[in-house]
């Protein structure tokens, strides 16, 4: 307290003597007061110390930077660097008129005096409170110069994700620079999908005892990746207690964010003991892309550092660069600042004197008038300092942020990759990347071989079983039917049956071992519900349950689930009987539109022939009763390729042509159908599926225990007292036989891994219509738990090579009934496979009709013009009957032609000479070539 009272007095006292600077506005003022705020006592403050004189020295020597106007530095030790201590050496810094102030060195108080900043527009500017809440609007006058942390956690989460974990315990220090760390690292691991398990604070500064307390605890979590976010004065020695309590061996990950590797850099070279706690340790750094100027910065070092008073030279830590950059960033804002006309004044904030009174004197505190200028210059800064380009981007964060990746390995570290802002992981520097478009994809996400604790360069799975030495306990179902799948053994803990035997070998392929033991579940007389044994994974009554389990929904909603090891949807199992093949078979093949639209087709095509043959061929002729018997008969044995008429004409041959092919494939078609439905035995229930069964009134049996419950209630719809629990499959099968009228059931419904099983033996039911649900089953697991993970990938492995088949047929041997192939629908041929032949033959009959239509018009028009003329002009009907009489008048060309045929015939017996010369063809033309030709031949 007395403390406080003596900063204060120190304060008024500052007032008193302090001269306000700037009050000329014609000129610019010869020394601006800045002050830095730091606990030069640390390790990091020391190089701080260094770094921000040389840069106030360059600066005032340089008179391209703010002229002739000197940087006047006032060092303001923040000696207990947190509390209200700090409040008071801020006040006392700010009573100075310093225009900014350069620190502090943590978060913690840069929140609490960054209130003050506020007040009095004073811009802050830190370069290690490096805490994510600090860049909030709250405190627009608090300006880091150094990378915000979210990057930071950012990158630790890239780092997870890309090595595939997804559990982290993050230990840290409850403080604000801790927790706020932390909080950004939980948010960047859940948009990875991983998460932080456990948090473990620690007090801030704490001590050893403290540090095992919680450490104990991280050792008894299941994660073994281990995130660890102090403060470099006090960070490595949880990583010395971590090595004496064995937590730097294999299988552990420490991930250790920028505090590490300031403290390696500014100690280096630590000693063989120090470097021993850390093996394996991946740490980042803040990037620093190579230049000139970062090169001879590091040169120049060793003769800042020598002259100085500690022990020997001092290592260069990024904070020592960030820091000679921030007071060239100050220089360079306030250049602009001035160069923009604004000069700098002070006054008294009217709020602070109406509360203070005489006694607290804290009116010596003025404000910064143009603090907000000063700010906003500083926001524009746009230089290219020794950490490379510097400026800022919208949201107030330094732009292009990048950390490299470091890996404690023997007497020394070995740089594994970097991540940038721009583009992840990388194992090329991050300035080389920003010429190329971002590249976030996955194979993009590169590291160089780490070395993990224990000296290996093997992954560390990166979790353990919790709670070492006790089992898992594994809840198994105690089945009363289809003991197959999972089954107790007489009086004993062990289980047998194909689901056990799926996951002792699924187990057997991890490459740890799982301790574990089963516990039975159910009361033995009964099927248990599953649901109820997954339900109490959710309780922590047990940690695993093994068993017939069946994905659904509501259950994924409790647990994880393995990959599901074997397909079990549900199925609707029925009584059916053998039809033997009936009298009436033969109608089957076709459907009976089928059959129409064939028989139709013969009548048709038989009528088109008869049109197109009529006039020409005798076949076809006569009187009309045996035209009719010919059109049918002709039609009909053209089925059996048996027709006896000859056609003569061209169209005709081209219709029977295609008709023939038509018919040739019907033929083969129906009888390859016939033979399949004569050979293959039939069976018929009246139940054709779940669909006919829920429109049915009848009851329906399930599996007593089963989901099939709750899914035929609540996604299908059946009422529930339709509904009838069956506990075996005997009781199944008498249920099923009785049928509904005698008290039984309709229909039996169960997934199809039992139904297999059910009709393995029992050949007068089957399967009917589709399976209605597509199920697996599998393994139950807590949430999130890595081992179902791991057992997925073992039951993919079992699947592909093989044994999953080998252990499925050893349990569950394929049935004989169902091999036989019995079919229970009977499937007909239809119009829709033959329309495009019916298309076809009909077009063809189409076509030839009109070709023979015009060409007989044609004739027509040729040889009647003088008919037509002396009968005038005659009416539509009456050219019509002149038609067709003309078409009729061909008969007697016809009869003529007949019984010229026969005199030939005479006349070729008589005399070997002469050549029928007549084609078929020839007799199709008109009646005059006609003519001609008989004239020819008779001379
Ligand atoms: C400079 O100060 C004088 C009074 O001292 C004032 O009249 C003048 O406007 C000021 N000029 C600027 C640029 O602020
Ligand atoms: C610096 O800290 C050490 C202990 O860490 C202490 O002994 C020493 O007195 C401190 N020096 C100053 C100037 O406060
Ligand atoms: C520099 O600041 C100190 C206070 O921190 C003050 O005593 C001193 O007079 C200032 N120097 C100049 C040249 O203004
Ligand atoms: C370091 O100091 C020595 C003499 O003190 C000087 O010769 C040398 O040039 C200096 N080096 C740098 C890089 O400043
Ligand atoms: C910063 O300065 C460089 C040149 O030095 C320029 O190319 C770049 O566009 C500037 N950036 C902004 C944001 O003004
Ligand atoms: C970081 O990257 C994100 C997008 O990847 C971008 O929106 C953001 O502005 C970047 N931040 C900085 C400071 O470069």
């Amino acid at each position: 307290m007395i403390r406080v009272w003596i900063v204060l007095l120190m304060v008024v006292s500052n007032l008193f003597s302090s001269s306000v600077v700037g009050l000329d506005n014609s000129t610019v003022p010869p020394v601006v007061n800045i002050g830095v705020l730091y606990s030069f006592n640390t390790s990091v403050g020391r190089i701080v110390k260094i770094a921000v004189e040389a840069a106030v020295a360059d600066i005032n020597s340089d008179t391209s930077i703010l002229g002739n106007t000197k940087l006047n530095l006032s060092l303001q030790e923040d000696s207990k660097y947190r509390g209200f201590l700090s409040i008071a050496e801020a006040l006392q810094l700010m009573a100075t008129h310093t225009v900014a102030i350069i620190g502090p060195q943590t978060s913690t108080t840069a929140h609490v005096i960054s209130h003050i900043a506020n007040e009095l527009q004073v811009p802050l500017l830190s370069f290690s409170a490096t805490d994510p809440t600090l860049s909030s609007l709250q405190f627009p006058f608090f300006i880091r110069t150094a990378f915000n942390d979210i990057f930071q956690m950012t990158a630790i989460a890239d780092i997870v994700s890309h090595f595939g974990w997804r559990e982290v315990i993050a230990v840290y220090g409850d403080d604000d620079h801790g927790r706020n760390g932390i909080g950004g690292l939980g948010d960047k691991l859940a948009e990875r999908r991983c998460k932080i398990s456990f948090k473990a604070p620690m007090p801030p500064e704490a001590t050893s005892e403290e540090i095992t307390d919680v450490l104990v605890q991280v050792a008894l979590a299941e994660s073994r990746v281990i995130v660890l976010h102090t403060s470099t004065a006090w960070g490595p020695k949880v990583l010395s207690v971590a090595k004496s309590l064995g937590m730097m061996q294999n299988g552990y990950v420490w991930i250790a964010t920028t505090f590490l590797t300031s403290f390696i850099d500014i100690d280096s070279p630590l000693s063989s003991e120090e470097m021993d706690n850390m093996q394996g340790v991946i740490a980042l750094r803040m990037y620093i892309p190579d230049s000139k100027l970062k090169r001879s910065f590091f040169s120049r070092w060793t003769n800042l550092t020598s002259g100085k008073e500690g022990n020997g030279p001092l290592g260069l830590s990024t904070y020592g660069i960030f820091a000679y950059d921030t007071v060239y960033v100050l220089a360079r804002a306030l250049d602009t600042f001035f160069k923009q006309g604004n000069r700098i004044t002070f006054s008294p904030d009217p709020k602070i004197s109406q509360i203070s009174g005489d006694s607290l004197h804290l009116d010596a505190v003025k404000i910064f008038n143009e603090g907000n200028q000063l700010r906003k210059s500083i926001h524009e800064v746009n230089m290219t300092g020794v950490t490379g380009p510097f400026r800022y981007t919208s949201d107030g964060n330094l732009a292009n942020p990048a950390y490299e990746i470091i890996n404690v390995i023997g007497t020394g570290t070995r740089r594994i990759g970097y991540w940038s802002n721009y583009s992840g992981l990388s194992i090329v520097p991050p300035e080389t990347l920003y010429s190329k478009p971002p590249n976030r994809s996955i194979e993009n996400q590169k590291l160089l071989t780490v070395f993990w604790p224990g000296e290996t360069t093997q992954r560390p799975r990166g979790w353990v079983f919790p709670n070492n030495g006790k089992m898992l306990k594994i809840g198994v179902p105690k089945r009363v039917s289809y003991r197959e799948f999972v089954s107790q053994v007489q009086s004993t803990d062990t289980f047998k049956g194909f689901c056990i035997d799926v996951f002792l070998s699924a187990v057997n392929l991890l490459p740890y071992a799982v301790p574990y033991k089963f516990i039975p579940y159910g009361d033995g007389q009964s099927n248990p519900s599953n649901t109820e044994l997954v339900r109490l994974i959710t309780t922590g009554v047990f940690d695993a349950a093994v068993g017939d389990i069946t994905i659904t929904t509501e259950r994924t909603r409790m647990v994880d689930f393995t990959q599901p090891y074997i397909e079990s949807g549900l199925v609707v199992v029925a009584s059916v009987k053998k039809t033997d093949s009936n009298a009436w078979a033969f109608l089957t093949p076709f459907t009976p539109m089928m059959w129409t639209v064939t028989a139709i087709f013969f009548l048709l095509v038989g009528a088109v022939v008869w049109i197109l043959e009529h006039r020409l061929n005798d076949d076809f002729r006569g009187p009309p009763k045996k035209q009719v018997a010919t059109i049918l008969w002709f039609s009909f044995s053209t089925m059996f390729f048996a027709h006896r008429e000859n056609t003569v004409s061209t169209l005709g041959r081209f219709v029977l042509l295609i008709w023939l092919f038509v018919v040739l494939i019907i033929n083969s078609s129906y009888t390859a159908s016939l033979t399949s439905i004569l050979t293959v035995q039939q069976l018929s229930s009246s139940i054709k599926g779940i669909e006919s069964l829920v429109n049915s009134k009848e009851p329906i049996g399930y599996m007593q225990g089963s989901f099939a419950r709750s899914y035929l209630i609540d996604e299908i719809g059946i009422h529930e007292s339709r509904l009838v629990p069956l506990k075996t499959p005997e009781e199944t099968m008498k249920a099923l036989e009785k049928g509904p009228q005698k008290g039984g059931v309709a229909a039996y419904i169960n997934e199809r891994a039992y139904i297999e099983l059910f009709l393995s033996s029992r050949c007068d039911f089957s399967i009917v219509g589709q399976e209605f649900t597509r199920n697996g089953w599998g393994y139950a697991f807590p949430p999130d738990s890595p081992l179902a993970v791991d057992l997925s990938t073992a039951i993919l492995e079992l699947a592909e090579n093989g044994d999953l088949q080998r252990i499925h047929d050893k349990w569950l041997l394929s049935s004989a009934c169902r091999s036989q192939g019995a079919k229970l629908e009977v499937d007909r041929l239809n119009l829709k496979s033959f329309w495009g032949l019916y298309l076809v033959c009909g077009l063809a009959c189409f076509l030839a009709l009109l070709i023979y239509l015009i060409q007989t018009m044609r004739q027509y028009k040729k040889h009647s013009p003088e008919e037509l003329e002396s009968s005038g002009h005659g009416s539509g009907s009456s050219r019509l009957r002149t038609f067709l009489s003309f078409v009729d008048e061909k008969e007697d060309a016809v009869k003529s032609r007949k019984r010229r045929q026969m005199e030939r015939m005479s006349y070729r017996s008589t005399s070997e000479v002469g050549s029928n010369i007549i084609s078929n063809k020839d007799l199709s033309l008109s009646s005059t070539s006609l003519n001609r030709i008989d004239s020819a031949n008779e001379v």
